[in-house]
């Protein structure tokens, strides 16, 4: 049992704590934020991960886990310190390391004896150091850095820590890094043991790499509709090859969310930075950006023009299982079909709240997918819910003024919304065609 302090309970730093707390270490998890520690202190969960709430509770209950804003506190009662702060996109596409100097430096000030500080948050090369640095200035007390970054999945980020693939520990002394090893002992993991600066690397290489993989099927998808091939055979067809392997081989309308976005942009500015070329990277940025507009010119391509047209559109968070909007398709698409004339009737289980702050127009929100479809022209889906990919298209069908569904997320299979009458354009697939009248302006 150890004891252990989170600063920044976000997405990252509260499934951290409320996960180590789990196997038995006392956790204190700090925020700035007054608001969040005050909710999370009476077992109100700012954001929404499933199974995180009765998690949070289990523990605070059982006296493991803790919340407070009060920074030293949690630092001197703690023998090992995890920064999870955020490391937002700067206007130039740098990570914005503000948060982690701060905390740094917080954690410096507080300290009255010797700790073990890990750098959870994704942090480009060098910064480990520069903090070390930084720390070093401001105690006189020992203290060894350690570099853990965080591969967790937003929507399944308890299974994903509990049940971690592997932990990347880069430490500044191996006798730091022999006790967050022995702290990763329950979860029965892969340790695979780094300098500091690989194991910062690593974390945006993965990213990089797996967002690379979503732009590359995009890519191949938008030739696949011109070519008459289907995506879906086609990333079924080389994902069955284990040197490629199926994972994030899903056509669709790009990646989101807090981290890809960053993540991809951050890593350039290092190439830029450092010299390096980085003609993929920029391939990869590039052609997701683009990819989330395909579904505006498939909708435009039925409806003729937008103009009056009502739309439901299925689904605001960027990816299912969540509320993060950060980087959302929606939060570019619902203002710009707006701009078009079209009214919007959005729908969402859990995102709404998020979605208001992130999306200026006035449009109408519900949880109710088929009062969002009702009388609408057509659907447009931008998130795969389980809800979404579980509708009733018969229901749907008799709901919506005309049957046509622009998916971009590729739910449903060309068969089934062929047999129930749909005009259906999805990616990197046949456009399936009804009977129905479309395309009538
Ligand atoms: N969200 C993910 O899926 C994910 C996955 C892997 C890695 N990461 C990385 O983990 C880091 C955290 O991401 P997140 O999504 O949890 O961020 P977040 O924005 O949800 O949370 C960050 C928290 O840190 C707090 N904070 C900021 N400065 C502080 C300070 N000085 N003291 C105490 N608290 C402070 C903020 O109030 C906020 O609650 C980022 O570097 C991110 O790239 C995120």
């Amino acid at each position: 049992m150890r004891r252990l302090a989170v600063i920044g309970t976000g997405y990252v730093g509260l499934v951290t704590g409320s996960c180590f707390a789990d196997i038995g270490n006392q956790v204190i998890c700090c925020d700035i934020d007054e608001t969040k520690i005050q909710k999370l202190t009476q077992g109100i969960i700012p954001i929404y991960e499933p199974g995180l709430q009765e998690m949070v509770i289990r523990n605070q209950q059982e006296g493991r886990l803790q919340f407070t804003t009060n920074l030293a506190e949690a630092v001197q009662f703690a023998e090992i310190i995890y920064i999870a702060v955020g490391t937002p996109m700067s206007p130039h596409g740098e990570a914005d390391l503000s948060y982690i100097y701060a905390a740094a430096k917080s954690i410096a000030e507080s300290m009255q004896e010797y700790k073990i500080i890990v750098i959870k948050s994704t942090v480009p090369v060098g910064t480990g150091r520069s903090v070390q640095q930084l720390i070093s200035e401001h105690t006189t007390h020992p203290f060894d850095m350690v570099s853990n970054p965080e591969f967790l999945r937003e929507g399944s980020a308890i299974a994903d820590c509990m049940k971690m693939e592997r932990a990347v520990i880069g430490a500044t002394h191996p006798s730091a890094a022999d006790v967050i090893e022995e702290l990763h002992a329950p979860f029965r993991t892969l340790v695979y043991r780094t300098s500091v600066e690989s194991a910062e690397m690593i974390k945006y290489a993965a990213n990089a790499f797996l967002a690379t993989k979503i732009s590359f099927i995009n890519e191949i998808a938008n030739l696949c509709e011109e070519t008459g091939a289907n995506v879906s055979e086609v990333s079924t067809g080389i994902g069955l090859d284990s040197r490629i392997g199926s994972q994030f081989l899903q056509a669709g309308i790009g990646y989101g969310g807090s981290c890809f976005p960053k993540d991809t942009e951050a890593l350039r500015f290092i190439c830029s930075k450092s010299g390096v070329s980085s003609r993929l990277i920029n391939a990869v940025i590039e052609t997701n950006a683009k990819q989330r507009y395909v579904v505006l010119n498939k909708l435009q391509h039925v409806l003729g023009h937008l103009q009056g047209k009502t739309i439901a559109v299925l689904g605001l968070a960027f990816k299912p299982n969540t509320d993060d909007m950060r980087y959302a398709p929606s939060v570019d698409l619902i203002p710009e079909l707006v701009q078009r004339g079209a009214a919007i009737k959005a729908y969402d289980p859990i995102a709404i709240d998020e979605a208001r702050k992130w999306i200026p127009s006035d449009i109408l929100y519900t949880t109710d997918l088929y009062e969002a479809v009702e009388g609408c022209d057509a659907c447009l889906i931008l998130t795969d819910w389980e809800q979404v990919k579980s509708m009733d298209l018969e229901r749907l069908h008799s709901l919506m003024r005309q049957a046509v569904v622009v998916d971009g997320r590729n739910c449903f299979s060309l068969e089934e919304m062929k047999a129930h009458g749909f005009y259906y354009s999805s990616i990197g697939r046949a456009v399936v065609h009804s009977q129905l009248e479309v395309g009538i302006g």
